[in-house]
């Protein structure tokens, strides 16, 4: 595996400009689709598609239900970057090299986030299949030392207490109402996987405040703050993590990649007119 903790602006610009002479124009919105959600790329139009594997210096996608395709085209008259398919830590990359295609997508121009996942939930109200903006997160890999921007850096202590967009969020609201979608709105907890949580650390998360759980997102979003990115966080909940030890039914990856696929067209349509949007301003 690459164990690269570091990557220079140089580098950076490297592959931006590796890519950036394979498309005809600069992508304005990057998105990252989550387990089960990479339908959505189905969708561009004027596709140019890199397999991650011919990319320089880009890891490769490991996981069942991550396709690993970088795709740039027109979504609903924008022009967008998404990620189909993500990295992990699990996956045995640092989290800054996981991270690393959000600066390269910010380099290629892109100014507005858009990050979605798979998450288990451990709020009593919420259901199976809703859809929860990320208002903000619990990084707990930071917790030990670990997190993406650790190494030499132009800005040393940047803030990330406003790294999801509050106008965006309310802009996304409104999207959900006109299309007669409830949203929850929660705090994501990231762990760094690869196994789900014991009951035990649930219940932790629970008492810190915690809706969501899941093995990504936090540093992708560190990342994309610290390189000015806005950002928009969606995570669909796709199973009710065990709070008590009576319960007997424990997540599942397969299972989780069946919710999603069953609710991907709810995100899309609403990750589709929040673009609309965008490209109204
Ligand atoms: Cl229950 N836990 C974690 N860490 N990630 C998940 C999940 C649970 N469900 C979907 N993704």
């Amino acid at each position: 595996a690459i164990t690269n903790r570091f990557f220079s602006y140089e580098r950076i610009q490297e592959i931006s400009n590796y890519l950036r002479k394979k498309i005809p124009s600069s992508p304005k919105v990057a998105i990252i689709c989550g387990s089960g959600l990479g339908g959505l790329a189905e969708l561009i139009t004027d596709k140019v598609t890199f397999p991650y594997n011919e990319i320089p210096y880009f890891p490769s996608s490991t996981v069942v239900g991550h396709r690993g395709n970088l795709i740039f085209g027109i979504l609903n008259g924008v022009y967008v970057v998404c990620m189909q398919g993500r990295f992990h830590a699990y996956e045995g990359y640092t989290t800054a090299l996981c991270a690393m295609p959000v600066r390269v997508m910010r380099l290629l121009g892109a100014h507005s986030l858009i990050v979605t996942c798979a998450a288990g939930t451990m709020n009593k109200e919420y259901n199976i299949g809703d859809i929860m903006i990320i208002k903000d997160h619990l990084n707990f890999p930071n917790f030990s030392g670990n997190n993406p921007l650790i190494g030499h850096n132009d800005e040393r202590f940047p803030p990330v207490g406003h790294a999801y967009d509050r106008e965006y969020t309310t802009s996304m609201k409104q999207v959900a109402i006109e299309h007669g979608l409830e949203l929850r709105e929660g705090i994501y907890a990231s762990l760094g996987g690869p196994c789900y949580e014991t009951i035990a650390e649930i219940n932790l998360l629970k008492m810190l405040g915690g809706d969501a759980v899941g093995m990504s997102v936090v540093h992708e979003v560190t990342v994309g703050a610290h390189c000015g990115f806005r950002i928009l966080g969606l995570a669909l909940i796709t199973n009710k993590c065990l709070t008590d030890y009576t319960a007997t039914h424990e997540a599942v990856h397969e299972e989780v990649i069946r919710i999603s696929e069953l609710k991907a067209n709810d995100m899309q349509q609403l990750i589709l007119n929040f673009i609309g949007k965008l490209k109204e301003k």
